[in-house]
Order: C-alpha cells, then structure tokens, then sequence
C-alpha cells in the first residue's frame, strides 16, 4: 500500500510531484521517490522518510523534465530502504508500483535465469524488467505485453527512456485516477495531488491501461482495444486540505469537528416527520421499512462507528443489527439476503477489508450502501446507494472528524428508520433529532476545554499503560480513545467495557496505570460509578469525562472533564473530539509526529 502519482504535460514535473506527493503521504512514509527523464536518461532520486527531505535532496538540481513519476511507499515485501524505495528501473524503464505482485519470486527466479540484475527486495521491481525485456520501441506495447504475466494488484506509473513525452498506467483491484488538463495529464492514487490543476477526472477500472501525453488521453483494455470513458468531476476545495495555521492536521480536523457535523447535518436532518430527507441515492424507504437486520461493517475507527451505530439502529429504530470487522467478515460466508442492508463505513472508501466485506456481502444477495467522506471511492462507486459524510477532506492518519461526523449520519439513518417503521412515538423522535441538531454547538462547547485538556496530557504523559472504561454507547468511545493513545503515542492503552474490567484487566490496575472513565449521565451511569470505584480501589488515578456540573462524579474522581449536555446517546459526538484532543496531546508531549505515527497509513489498500 503507497501513494503513486504521475505527470506529462507543458511543466517541469518535478515540482508538481513532490506537491502532489505531499497530499499523498497519508497513504505511507516509509520512503519516497521520484523519477524523471532528463537529456535522454532516466534520473531517479529517493530517500527513507518524508516528501520534505527528498525535497531538500533535490535543491539545486536543475530537473527542467516535463514527464515523470513518483511514490511515497508504505513498506509490505522487502524492508523501508532506499533500495527498495520506488521508482525502481531495469534499462530504459522505471516504474512506481502500489500494490502486490503474488507471483513475484517465480518471476524474479526467470529473469535472473535470463541475466536481469535485481537491485531491491520488492516485488516491484521484477515489472521494471518485464516491461524492459518487452520493449520493442513501443511503450505501450510493451506494457501490454508484461502485465498478463503479472498476478496479484497493482496501480502503477511507468516512463521509458525512449518516450519522454508519454506516461503509462494500468490499474488491477487498486485505485488510480487519472486527471486531465489542458495540454497535460495526471494519475495518482486518488484526486488530491492533482486538484490544484483540473477539476476533470476518471477512474480506471481493473484491466484497463492508460497512454497519457501533453495531446491526451487514451485508455485501453488488456487487449488494446479503445475504451471510452465518462469524466467525473471533482467538487471539493484542495485549499481546505492546508494546515490553516495549525500545528499539526489532527489538531486542526478536531477543531473542524463541529463544522464536519454541521455540513453533514444540513439540509438532511429536518425538525419533523420524516426527520431525514437524503439528497443523494440514501436507503430506500421500502427496505428500510422491510428489511430484517442491518450489518455495518468497518475497519479500526469505522468499527467503533460501527459499535455504536449498531446501539443508534436498535434503540431508536428496533432495528437488529450487527458488526462486523471487515478483515474477519471477509472470509466468513455472510448469512444475508435482499432483505438484508450491509453497510461498509469507510471514510477513504479505499479500506481493503472493508471493500471485500461488501463484496462477499453483495454476491450473497445483500443490498449495499457505503457510509463514506469520499464521493468518488471504490466504496461509493461499487454500492447500491450512498450515505455521505461532508466532513471535507481529513488528511491526519488518526481519523478524528470523520469518525464524529459518521456518528451523525449513522444517527440519522436510525431517526429515518425509526419513523418509517413506526417505532417510536413521534414526540420522543422529534426530541432526538432536534438533540442532534444541537451537537455541533455542543462539540464547540466540549471543544473549548482544551487548556484543560493539555494540562492533563502534561501530567498524565509519563506512564507507559492507560485504560479506559466506558459502558453502554460510551464503550465504543473507550475503544476508540485506546486506540489513538496507542497509536499516536506508542504506549499501551486498553479500552474496556467497565463491567468487563473485573473479569481480567483488574489484574493490571495498580497506580502505575491511569484510568480514563467514561461516565456522563444516563442509564448506565451509576453501574460506571460502581467500576470506578473498583479500579480507584486498587490505586488508579482516575481521569473522568461526564456531564457537566456533576458534583458526585467530581468528588469520586482525581481529575475531571466535563461535557455539555446531550441525551445519553448522543454524548459519544461529544466526548469523542475531547478523547481525541487527549490523544492529541499526550502524543505532543512525547514529541511524537502525531500526523504520521510510525508505521500507519490512513487508507489501508492492503489485507
Ligand atoms: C485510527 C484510524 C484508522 C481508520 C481505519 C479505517 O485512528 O483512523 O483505524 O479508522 O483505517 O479507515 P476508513 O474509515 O477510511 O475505512
């Protein structure tokens, strides 16, 4: 899984690549390279680490190219080397590869046989020298030639020496668009790198191969045979992707949260029956009247969406529902029928695991949506229907608005279901929607504690364990708050259900280890209190997040965040940006690089 990107046209490519790279390294930073063709040579240069560096390496090269190719890598065969940074080259070709080649040692064995000379451990590179040995003086040829030999999946960018005004690209089973300009043309692994230039795109298809030029475009099947293509276009605005002052994208994406919610609310969520209207192809109402179960299937902080999405659908809408990890449901035979709604929640809509879930869900007959921020993904183009998030663009791997933001449609879709099922007296629905109108004034509120939360984050910094203990809707919250202390800080953290803590995790509770504790008010409040009280027993320091002015809550805990007032199930939109701004800054204070934690991507295109 990496980030590829491509360029020909009438600039000096280099400085769109390294720009459009930048946008990419959310897809892995292991290592990043670049290649173009400069005075009939290829000219590669790559390092370990960020587009910043190599950008540094590149100063005072004159590199006029106006074609070439470049990768930011997110390391799966062969170790995050600069050997095995892409591009790589055999002869007059040099190609940059996402993807896995499954056959690639048999391959590697042939061309050895034959006196190829291998210079990485990747698979990538054995399509270098296919595409080589291939070459007759037509690039395209020859690329058609190499790929039938290839299997596994691949996005890939090849140049060739001998053709320095063309570009090619094939896509199998991972996501390439290509970007069309005046007198130019892009690829990248999604829309971002190149939506500075052109609002025009298409994406390829599995066996298709793209010829890019300064004059065009033409795509072709594995055949060579002309397939004629529908341009799409891109409606978002690239400059809200910029850091806008902050020092980092996450801190900036949590503050966006509130407006992530606001936009994905609007014109959607209504004050009376039918309480939703969905502008786009939303769940149909026959189905959401009629189905039997609803799955919602999601990956890392999709599947806590998920969990708690699963308590909206059943408790206001008495729809039963279950979760479903993409990775295990997979590989499972999907007990679904038409009367059945799988919903992959995804905000890239790129998460492979969650694709294939939809896929086997779908070829056992079940009706698919796609809960996503992306309009134009894998996800969404492959559904029945859409459910969209209009978060805007979130580049920070850990995922923090979006997650909110699925809440809210998750929320919405049980308020819609509810109505049309019959399931709840008006008045209390009525009540609830207008409740979640209210949630992003109510994230801003929760927001606005951040002083306080830092100050926390200093303090509670130092210790290597964490817990976090929720129970009812505030369970999934202290998933996802584990998560992002693990990931962006690096420490052990371990969310738990509260009940739960007592049957094992107890064992570790000592006053080494802080325990965060979920517990606004509501059904399940005094049962967390009772658990509070088990783990504090033990000498856990406690960090409590409940309801504003809770004097009982305050009293029992060492330190306290509160949060404006929501009806229970709604508190997750809230308390989620605070554990997400504690995450934040606990990771600060350990000097972490807490937009890029070591070893993460933020769209997982891999099993
Ligand atoms: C964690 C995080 C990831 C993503 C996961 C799914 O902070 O961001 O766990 O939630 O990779 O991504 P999407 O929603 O794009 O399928």
């Amino acid at each position: 899984m990496s980030g590829i990107m491509g360029y020909v046209g009438h600039r000096a490519a280099l400085p769109v690549l390294l720009e459009g790279l930048k946008r990419l390294e959310y897809r892995g930073y292991d290592s990043v390279g670049v290649g173009v063709i400069e005075a009939g040579a290829l000219h590669i240069q790559k390092t370990i680490g960020t587009v910043q560096r190599l950008e540094r390496q590149l100063r005072g090269l004159d590199l006029r190219s106006t074609v070439g190719i470049g990768h930011t890598r997110w390391a799966t065969h062969g170790q995050p080397t600069l050997e095995n940074a892409h591009p790589h080259a055999s002869g007059r070709i040099a190609i940059v590869h996402n993807g896995i080649i499954a056959n690639y040692l048999e391959l590697r064995q042939e061309l050895i046989a034959e006196g190829v000379r291998f210079a990485s451990d990747t698979d990538s590179e054995v399509i270098a020298a296919l595409i080589d040995r291939a070459y007759r003086g037509d690039l395209a040829a020859a690329v058609l030639a190499a790929l039938p030999r290839l299997s596994g999946t691949y996005a890939l960018g090849v140049i060739c020496r001998d053709e320095p005004n063309v570009l090619l690209c094939a896509r199998q089973a991972v996501p390439l668009v290509v970007g069309l300009g005046v007198r130019e043309a892009f690829l990248a692994s999604d829309v971002t790198p190149f939506a500075p230039y052109t609002q025009n795109c298409f994406f390829l298809d599995d066996g298709e191969v793209g010829i890019l030029s300064g004059g065009g475009v033409q795509i072709l099947d594995l055949r060579g045979q002309v397939v004629p293509k529908e341009i799409e276009h891109i409606t978002w605005n690239p400059v809200l992707a910029e850091k806008g002052g902050y020092r980092f994208y996450m801190l900036k994406e949590i503050f966006e949260t509130p407006q992530a919610v606001r936009e994905t609310l609007r014109g959607r969520l209504l004050p009376g029956a039918p309480f939703v209207h969905w502008a786009e192809r939303g769940p149909e109402a026959d189905l959401l009247r009629t189905c039997r179960k609803v799955i919602l299937l999601g990956c890392g902080s999709s599947y806590h969406a998920a969990l708690i999405g699963k308590l909206y659908l059943e408790e206001i809408a008495g729809l039963a529902t279950e979760v479903e990890l993409g990775s295990e449901f997979r590989y499972r035979t999907p007990l679904v029928d038409r009367r059945t709604i799988v919903i992959g929640i995804s905000q890239s809509g790129e998460t492979a695991d969650t694709l294939a879930g939809m896929r086997a869900a779908r070829a056992s007959g079940a009706t698919i949506y796609a809960l996503t921020n992306a309009p134009l993904s894998t996800a969404a183009r492959e559904a029945d229907g859409v459910l969209r998030l209009h978060a805007g663009p979130e580049i920070s791997v850990a995922s923090t608005k979006t997650f909110v933001a699925e809440l809210a449609v998750l929320c919405m879709l049980a308020l819609h279901a509810a109505h049309l099922r019959r399931r709840q007296p008006e008045a209390h629905l009525r009540e609830l929607a207008a409740a979640l109108g209210t949630a992003p004034a109510a994230i801003e509120a929760a927001l606005a504690v951040e002083e306080e939360v830092e100050a926390l984050a200093r303090r509670y910094s130092r210790f290597d364990h964490y817990i976090v203990l929720g129970r009812g809707v505030h369970y999934p919250v202290a998933l996802e708050a584990a998560l992002k202390i693990k990931e962006l800080s690096y420490v052990h953290a371990e969310g738990c259900a509260a009940g739960e803590v007592k049957q094992g995790l107890i064992a570790l509770v000592d006053e080494r280890v802080p325990v965060l504790v979920l517990a606004p008010q509501g059904r399940v409040y005094e049962k967390t209190l009772d658990n509070l009280e088990e783990v504090k027993a033990r000498g856990a320091r406690i960090v409590a997040i409940g309801t504003q002015g809770d004097v009982e809550l305050r009293a029992r805990a060492h330190d306290l965040l509160e949060l404006p007032r929501l009806p229970e199930l709604l508190s997750p939109l809230c308390s989620s940006p605070l554990v997400h701004l504690f995450a934040y800054h606990l990771a600060l204070r350990r000097r972490r690089d807490v937009d890029h934690p070591r070893n993460l991507a933020k769209s997982v295109t891999v099993e």
